[in-house]
């Protein structure tokens, strides 16, 4: 992360008060190390499990104080890792994890699973609802520290969003993309399977949380673009079985959250990130950019996976989810730039920025989360 350089310009200063001044700030930062030494390392796992047993229990806002143990192992590792992940010296990827995985694990009760009615018995507890907006305040203000977001105030939106859309539907091929394309072993290609599986198999669900409303012609282009993911109501066409066909042909587990601990932060925070943009209308704009710039972007995103595949000598189905978006999202990037987001500008040009700010977001987190499957899938090569 960017370190806040404006912070470390010092005033005029006699040399003696600089050298003062510079032990006691290496005085401060070596307390505050001292500090978070004292607590870097609560037990993640059993923090973890702490929350799986109180979302289980009846009631929980009212029978909180019957669980104190499973509190304070949950809030204390809670509270240590919002410090540890979120500032800007002591970050560490098991703190990113473990708060991504809470996220989600609360988050994930916004969609029904058809598994027992029992596991949603807390799906609007006020507790919960606490805990998930502690840590999203933590990590959205790290998130928005690492953009330039006044220069996107200042932008001109039509011309931006022009811009950057046609650059990311034919872009370069990058360093990682021609990693997937030209060197990644099967062993690594099943363990970028393992990890888009968490989203793949529920592709496009937290757009439907965000269709409910008075109807127009933005309206209608968003539920036509869930029909069309959703396979117009027939099972086999849905995107999601597209992607649980790929995975069984590799003789893999299609079932829902298989590979949860597979899934690095980085991709968890994109998950994490679409339940909060998606569920908030305040946020309709961002939501609606970040969309854009997924559907544009995943032509050539997708492009590697599937010369991948064709080079492993995987079947026609074992790639056909592939080849399904590779065509389909060129034509949904054209509507949501088209038919949402230029629409929403001119019905929202003093919030327009928003859907720049939500583009160039998902553009950061999207390309992160690509280098942490990367990172992992090189992992699996080596061990392949
Ligand atoms: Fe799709
Ligand atoms: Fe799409």
């Amino acid at each position: 992360m960017q370190r806040n350089l404006a912070g470390s310009v010092k005033p005029n200063l006699s040399l003696s008060a600089l050298m003062e001044r510079d032990l006691l700030e290496q005085r401060d930062r070596a307390q505050r190390q001292d500090q978070v030494a004292l607590f870097t390392t609560p037990n993640y796992a059993e923090a973890e499990q702490a929350l799986i047993m109180l979302l289980q229990v009846h009631n929980l806002d009212e029978n909180l104080d019957q669980h104190t143990r499973l509190q304070t192992v949950f809030e204390n590792a809670v509270a240590v890792a919002l410090t540890i992940a979120y500032s800007n010296e002591y970050q560490s990827d098991v703190a990113h994890r473990f708060l991504h995985r809470i996220l989600y694990r609360i988050n994930r009760l916004k969609f029904f699973w058809y598994d027992d009615l029992n596991h949603y018995t807390n799906e609007r507890s006020l507790y919960m609802q606490t805990i998930r907006n502690q840590i999203e305040a933590a990590w959205q203000a790290w998130e928005l520290s690492q953009l330039d977001v006044a220069s996107l105030k200042r932008a001109d939106v039509v011309e931006t969003l022009r811009d950057w859309s046609a650059a990311d539907l034919d872009p370069a091929l990058s360093e990682t993309g021609r990693y997937f394309q030209d060197d990644m072993t099967l062993a690594g290609y099943r363990k970028m399977l393992e990890i888009a599986s968490l989203d793949g198999l529920v592709e496009a669900s937290q757009l439907s949380l965000t269709l409910g409303g008075v109807a127009n012609e933005i309206h209608s282009v968003m539920t036509r673009l869930l029909v069309e993911e959703y396979g117009a109501g027939k099972l086999a066409r849905k995107h999601s079985t597209y992607f649980a066909t790929m995975l069984s042909d590799l003789g893999m587990s299609t079932e829902p959250e298989a590979y949860f601990d597979a899934v690095p932060w980085e991709v968890l925070a994109t998950i994490n990130h679409s339940f909060l943009l998606s569920e908030r209308k305040r946020d309709y704009l961002r939501y609606a950019g970040g969309l854009l710039h997924t559907e544009i972007s995943v032509p050539a995103g997708f492009s590697p996976y599937h010369a991948a595949a064709e080079r492993l000598g995987l079947s026609a189905d074992a790639m056909s989810y592939w080849t399904l978006h590779i065509k389909v999202d060129k034509l949904h990037g054209r509507w949501m730039l088209d038919e949402v987001a230029l629409p929403l500008v001119e019905r929202y040009p003093d919030d327009a920025w928003e859907l720049l700010l939500g583009y160039a977001q998902q553009k950061f987190m999207g390309d992160r989360a690509c280098e942490a499957v990367a990172r992992a899938a090189k992992l699996a090569d080596g061990e392949g």
